[in-house]
């Protein structure tokens, strides 16, 4: 027979051995979910005993996880903001990094008054929703050139309760969009087409393509996106980008180059400038 403590220990090693980078929280969550166990039973009642079912599917889950598929495909969701948002292989699984560009279009938004927010290149959901979620008065479009990450999207805002301030529409960023957004957010592919490769396992192998790709220099869709922000945003609007790493000050380039005034970025928690915003003349 087989405890809690002595399997979370036994997919715990499994995990490091197989070079996941997270193996405490992970074997735990693991745990939850195949053998059906909060996480307050695991701590407060460790030396219970499961049965070969239970065994049995924490082990399918570990072998997925061994193969290095990510947590939050194995479980089908990933925190982000103060909800959950569902994942599959078809949305970039949401970044705790993305959080800064939820707070500074928060920042950005009226309280008590309506504003029109555009997401380009919204997959999960998960920015657009957190926007709407804490600005009651506004509405947003969330744009993405995958109708299975629309799908997905669309599945999040109904399970938030947000649909009907959420419209979904598939589409390559702007083109074919009309009307003026007071808010254009983008969290876009940024990634050096040659160093997707080279990242972990859990993102070269099992995140979408078209969510990393940014081309040979990792700027192509800022490019793409500024070329064609003055269709979509209104005059005084703001634009808020979120960047990679070592790219705030290129994206900055192509913005005032654009015509756009741009601020200072701001930093993740990591000290990575993380989010560039720029402005429309009125
Ligand atoms: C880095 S992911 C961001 C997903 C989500 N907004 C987030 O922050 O978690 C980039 C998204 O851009 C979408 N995308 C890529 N090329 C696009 C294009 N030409 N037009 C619209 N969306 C595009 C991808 O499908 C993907 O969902």
């Amino acid at each position: 027979m087989t405890t809690l403590v002595a399997l979370w220990t036994e997919v715990r090693k499994r995990l490091e051995a197989a070079g996941v980078d997270s193996p405490v929280v992970d074997a735990r969550l693991l745990i939850e979910a195949g053998a059906g166990v909060g996480r307050i039973e695991i701590i407060a009642d460790p030396r219970r005993e499961l049965t070969e079912a239970q065994v049995a599917a924490v082990d399918a889950l570990t072998r997925r996880r061994e193969a290095r598929e990510p947590i939050s495909h194995i479980l089908g969701k990933k925190a982000f903001w103060t909800f959950e948002v569902a994942v599959t292989r078809d949305v970039l699984t949401p970044r705790p990094e993305t959080e800064l560009l939820v707070e500074a279009a928060v920042r950005l938004l009226p309280k008590d008054s309506p504003a029109r927010v555009l997401d380009l290149g919204v997959g999960s959901g998960a920015i657009i929703l957190a926007v709407l979620a804490e600005r009651p008065f506004t509405t947003g479009l969330g744009v993405d050139v995958s109708e299975a990450a629309l799908a997905v999207a669309r599945a999040n805002a109904e399970r938030l309760g947000l649909s009907d301030r959420l419209e979904l529409r598939q589409g390559d960023w702007t083109e074919g969009l009309e009307g003026q957004f007071h808010l254009v957010l983008s969290n876009p592919p940024y990634i050096p087409a040659d160093e997707i490769a080279g990242l972990q396992p859990e993102v070269a192998r099992h995140e979408p393509r078209l969510a990393l790709d940014g081309g040979a220099d990792g700027l192509a869709a800022y490019r793409r996106i500024l070329s064609q922000l003055d269709r979509v945003l209104a005059p005084g609007g703001t634009f808020a980008f979120e960047v990679g790493r070592g790219q705030a000050e290129s994206v900055r380039t192509l913005a005032e180059a654009a015509g756009y005034a741009t601020d200072a970025p701001l930093d993740d928690i990591a000290g990575v400038a993380r989010v560039v915003t720029g402005h429309r003349a009125a």
